[in-house]
């Protein structure tokens, strides 16, 4: 016999709330729309999950929020970040779900719904902030901000979590705190600058003799690669770098930046597979709400066609835009520029790599 109360499944749950939440706005006015239920159930299926995410984000951040973070919780980090990855990838297929919809059918309840929208999601907000997406980076369509969509109590949620440090700022600061970027004995990094500087100028002679090239495309590739070798050189020099800070082509700090980069070279430490895992979900959660916002976008286009969004938005070329605009981790997507092969790889002394531990020294 237990030594708690029993519990009926149904009230556990609250069933009886959850069944009783589909209010159709088409049997208020007395017009028939089969599809309405589907949309209200799918909208609520994703708001539970984004509940999840959500639920996720905030333990992470809070682990991270600690000047020493330490190895117990980054394994515990990545299992929420994994775990948070499965949920998108089920929220990218549950789009299948609503694709069953015909547009025909949609068109019998759209205009019940004005001026509401999954862009009044203050769940949706609320996940983009706590992962990163800076005001400054958001695309705004007819100058809307969309905190003004929103009603008081949702809007100061929202500006709560503006205050708290985002997780991909809590990510900048746990880079900049690991302790072998300041190793003096070791010059690694000058090693390193020149293995990417030798491959690149490689790269550069394939270009050269590659005689399929018209002179157009040569000059185009040649010019990518001194970018490229720019951008590169900026990581060792402070002002180059802060330069491309200012103008928003880097997110991380150099310092931040250099660590990721040696956790990604040396990922198969035995010490850097957690580091190196947490970075690799950070580029997947990335990677799997743009794959949303990509099959959202194209579902739109199919549902609504040219037609503006009930929200009031251009619909899809909005959607489109917000794609490839709001990314959090894309300085983590670059990083592969500057990868070697590992037979490339400078030699670590051991001393180092006894002193590379998740312990990271306070900053
Ligand atoms: C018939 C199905 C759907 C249509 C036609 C549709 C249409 C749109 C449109 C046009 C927008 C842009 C804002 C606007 O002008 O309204 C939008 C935004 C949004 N929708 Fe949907 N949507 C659909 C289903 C869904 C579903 C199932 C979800 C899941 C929660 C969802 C979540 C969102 C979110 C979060 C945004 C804000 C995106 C952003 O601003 O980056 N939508 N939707």
């Amino acid at each position: 016999m237990s030594k708690y109360p029993p519990v009926y499944y149904s009230d556990y749950l609250q069933i009886d709330k959850l069944l009783s939440s589909q209010k159709l706005k088409s049997n208020e006015y007395g017009h028939k729309a089969h599809d309405e239920m589907l949309f209200i159930i799918v909208h609520q299926v994703y708001e539970l999950w984004f509940k999840q995410i959500l639920h996720e984000i905030d333990s992470v951040n809070t682990m991270f929020r600690d000047d020493i973070v330490d190895e117990k919780s980054i394994g515990t980090a990545v299992s929420r970040l994994h775990r948070i990855t499965e949920i998108q990838k089920l929220m990218v297929e549950q789009l299948r779900v609503i694709e069953t919809m015909t547009p025909l059918d949609f068109l019998e309840f759209r205009d019940f719904l004005i001026p509401a929208s999954g862009f009044q999601s203050f769940q949706f907000r609320l996940i983009e902030n706590k992962l990163g997406l800076s005001d400054n980076k958001r695309i705004q369509y007819n100058n809307v901000d969309y905190l003004n969509t929103l009603e008081e109590p949702h809007k100061k949620l929202i500006f709560d979590t503006v205050k708290d440090p985002s997780l991909f700022e809590l990510l900048n600061k746990w880079l900049e705190r690991t302790p072998f970027i300041n190793t003096k004995k070791f010059n690694f990094w000058q090693s390193y600058k020149q293995t990417v500087e030798n491959m690149l100028e490689k790269d550069r002679n394939i270009i050269l003799e590659n005689k399929t090239l018209s002179e157009t495309k040569r000059e185009f590739q040649l010019k990518n690669i001194d970018i490229t070798l720019e951008n590169f050189d900026a990581l060792f020099d402070e002002k180059k770098y802060d330069q491309l800070l200012n103008e928003g082509k880097r997110h991380l700090s150099n310092k931040a930046m250099l660590a990721a980069i040696f956790i990604n070279l040396y990922r198969d430490e035995p010490i850097l597979h957690m580091p190196y895992n947490l970075l690799n979900y950070l580029v997947e959660i990335d990677e799997l709400f743009t794959e949303w916002r990509y099959r959202h976008a194209l579902m739109v286009h199919r549902m609504i066609g040219a037609k503006i969004g009930t929200g009031g938005s251009s619909g899809h070329q909005y959607l489109m835009q917000t794609v490839e605009k709001h990314r959090v981790f894309v300085d983590l997507f670059n990083l592969p520029t500057y990868l070697i092969p590992r037979s490339e790889l400078p030699k670590l002394p051991v001393e180092l790599v006894r002193e590379l531990g998740f312990n990271h020294s306070k900053a």
